[in-house]
């Protein structure tokens, strides 16, 4: 896979992906990532790459020119063949899933923005796609970009174990079940007898209702999602109901901790 990134900042990618799995796979040439310093491109001898914005308010913004001249001069006109993505908090969600499909490409193309976004001509002369990381402001696409690098680069085959990939959080779209390696036991606290009982099934069997439970309690809209079996949905269906009244045994007693001292207030 060839990954070409248009930035004002390309030191900012040099660490996330000059380390490690990512600098392996570049070593081992299955994934090609040129950094592009889109000043390079400026018209002017301010080397200027943004501008106020039409209609006022705060901030700058990307102007067009430097960056489709740039993508054009180094992708080619026909910018069709890459899949060029636009980091914007305003973008569709970056997922797993979008993860997957995007590793399927040859090639990739990141433009990342500074200042308040990038002039929106740019999305649509390039056929971009907008894509945001996280429903959170960050200070420019740069690490949004490396994120998606760092996440699609992994999924190219050889990169990492295929094993791994199978096991782990929203592959099969639940939360990764809890890990533990040794000691067998720290400051009192033991490794689930399960773990040692050398019994596979019960062991998978228990790592998965691990991972309902988690994913039950911490980020319970995956579950709409995920690839459940029957034996899933019977153990949820079980735990959602205790789940549920627990969660009411809450808002009763918040309910209770507001209601008002004086009880000709209470409507019975
Ligand atoms: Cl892609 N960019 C910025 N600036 N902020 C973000 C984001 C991207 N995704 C989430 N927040």
């Amino acid at each position: 896979m060839r990954v070409d990134v248009f930035t004002i900042f390309p030191d900012a990618f040099t660490g996330p992906l000059t380390e490690s799995i990512i600098q392996r796979a570049q070593d081992e040439g299955k994934i090609r990532i040129e950094l592009h310093d889109i000043r390079s491109w400026a018209r002017d001898r301010h080397r200027s790459v943004d501008d106020y914005p039409y209609g006022g308010g705060a901030g700058m913004v990307m102007m067009a020119p430097p960056i489709v001249e740039a993508v054009e001069e180094v992708v080619g006109r026909d910018s069709e063949s890459a899949s060029v993505i636009i980091p914007s908090p305003s973008g569709e969600l970056f997922t797993q899933s979008m993860a997957r499909e995007l590793a399927q490409s040859a090639r990739l193309v990141f433009i990342c923005g500074r200042y308040e976004g990038i002039d929106a001509r740019v999305t649509e002369l390039l056929h971009g796609r907008e894509v945001s990381i996280g429903d959170y402001v960050m200070t420019g696409g740069d690490l949004a970009a490396a994120v998606m690098i760092d996440v699609i680069a992994r999924l190219i085959p050889g990169v990492i174990d295929e094993e791994s990939l199978a096991d782990e959080s929203h592959t099969s779209g639940l939360l990764e079940y809890p890990q533990y390696t040794r000691p067998h036991t720290f400051r009192d606290l033991s490794v689930p007898d399960m773990l040692l009982s050398g019994h596979h099934a019960r062991i998978a069997e228990w790592r998965r209702e691990q991972s309902l439970e988690r994913t039950l309690s911490r980020r319970p809209e995956l579950l709409e999602q995920a690839e459940l079996t029957e034996t899933d949905r019977r153990w949820l269906a079980n735990h959602a109901a205790s789940d549920q009244e627990a969660e009411s045994c809450r808002i009763d007693r918040a309910k209770r901790a507001e209601l008002p001292h004086d009880a000709s207030d209470v409507e019975e």
